[in-house]
């Protein structure tokens, strides 16, 4: 029993924020991010916006791509790491979707490696687990978590969502060729948005029992990011990765259709390309639109790629996310 992919969508805020827009908040300028990191506009959630409703617009798109009825889904899995819902929000899609047979739906929270490892659980499920339709969404707002008066950081990032259909099929139209997922705890001092400080310590007893209210501690800090360790972290660990996945699928850089990385900065993205001797030609890069929006990177570049004709009906691609976490894995897929 294979996996493949069937159909894909994405979904972006309406609100578009430039580098010049940025220029007026902090002190930069479009050259700056422009050339450190390629990016020149990022879309936003506005205050009433809701990520769960773009997730459920970018499946939507994905379903109807695939032709496969809602009702057929048998598993949603949302790749996040900013739900509306502490306990999770792929429940909330399955609702807005009106899903009528309560597939399972959980959530995947690996920052912006999130839809890699997403992609390989719908593989395990469906080779494994006898799931049919997979629906496979990335979707982070982290404009929520920018510290908008960072402008180390506040330049990178933007809000989307996007999505796969992943279905069974026999093994040889398989269209998971390979993969290689890693993580590293030491390295999270570099990249976080931890849960805040509890400002008042427990009141205890001389038991050791509580005599007071527990503390309420409710919500995250802004994103701490240390770039030039991330930057450092990422040219490293990802062209490793794939060249692993490559060798394991028995391919090499000069035989896959495309290179899709997790869209963080450009020159990330060709300093990998170039360690790989993939040419820029065969990399897909939609990030001076968009910045960085974590887990929903890959799949809205591939989305943009395969409705414009770029990426076609049996292109091998080699996608790799990372970040957060420390996380970071590669995937060696066939459209
Ligand atoms: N505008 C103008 N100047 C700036 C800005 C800005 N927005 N930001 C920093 N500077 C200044 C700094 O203050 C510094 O000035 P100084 O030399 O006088 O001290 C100078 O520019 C150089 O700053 P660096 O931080 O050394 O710049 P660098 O070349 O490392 O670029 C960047 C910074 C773009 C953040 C880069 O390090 C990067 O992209 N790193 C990767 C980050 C990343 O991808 N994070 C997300 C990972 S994915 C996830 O999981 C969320």
């Amino acid at each position: 029993r294979g996996c493949k992919l069937v159909g894909c969508g994405s979904a972006v805020p309406g609100l578009q924020i430039s580098n010049d827009d940025l220029a007026k908040m902090v002190d930069t300028n479009d050259e700056w991010i422009s050339i450190r990191t390629g990016i020149r506009n990022r879309r936003v959630l506005s205050g009433k916006d809701s990520l769960t409703a773009l997730a459920a617009e970018a499946a939507k798109k994905a379903l109807e791509m695939a032709k496969v009825d809602p009702d057929d889904v048998d598993l949603v899995l949302m790749c996040t790491s900013t739900p509306e819902d502490l306990f999770g929000s792929a429940p909330q899609i399955q609702k807005v979707l009106g899903f009528k047979n309560n597939p399972l739906a959980y959530d995947i929270t690996a920052a912006c490696s999130g839809f890699v490892l997403g992609l390989v659980s719908a593989a395990c499920h469906i080779r494994g687990g006898g799931f049919k339709n997979v629906l496979v969404i990335g979707a982070d707002a982290l404009s929520r978590y920018v510290d908008w008066t960072d402008r180390g950081s506040c330049i990178l990032f933007g809000d989307a969502a996007g999505a796969v259909l992943a279905q069974a099929c026999d093994s040889e139209e398989d269209g998971l060729f390979a993969f290689d997922l890693h993580s590293d705890g030491e390295g999270q001092r570099h990249l976080k948005a931890t849960i805040k400080e509890n400002e008042t310590d427990h009141v205890l007893g001389t038991n050791g029992s509580a005599v007071g209210f527990p503390p309420k501690i409710s919500s995250y800090s802004c994103i701490q990011m240390n770039g030039k360790e991330v930057f450092r972290f990422a040219v490293r660990a990802v062209p490793q990765s794939i060249e692993y996945a490559l060798e394991k699928a028995g391919l090499t850089g000069s035989n896959i259709d495309w290179l899709l990385l997790h869209q963080a900065n450009q020159r990330i993205i060709d300093a990998v390309a170039t360690r790989l001797e993939v040419p820029s030609e065969r990399v897909l890069s939609n990030l001076v639109n968009y910045g960085n929006t974590s887990a929903a990177s890959i799949p809205l570049a591939l989305d943009e790629a395969v409705r414009s004709g770029k990426v076609r009906a049996g292109h091998t691609i080699a996608a790799a996310g990372f970040g957060a976490g420390l996380t970071w894995g590669s995937a060696i897929i066939r459209w």
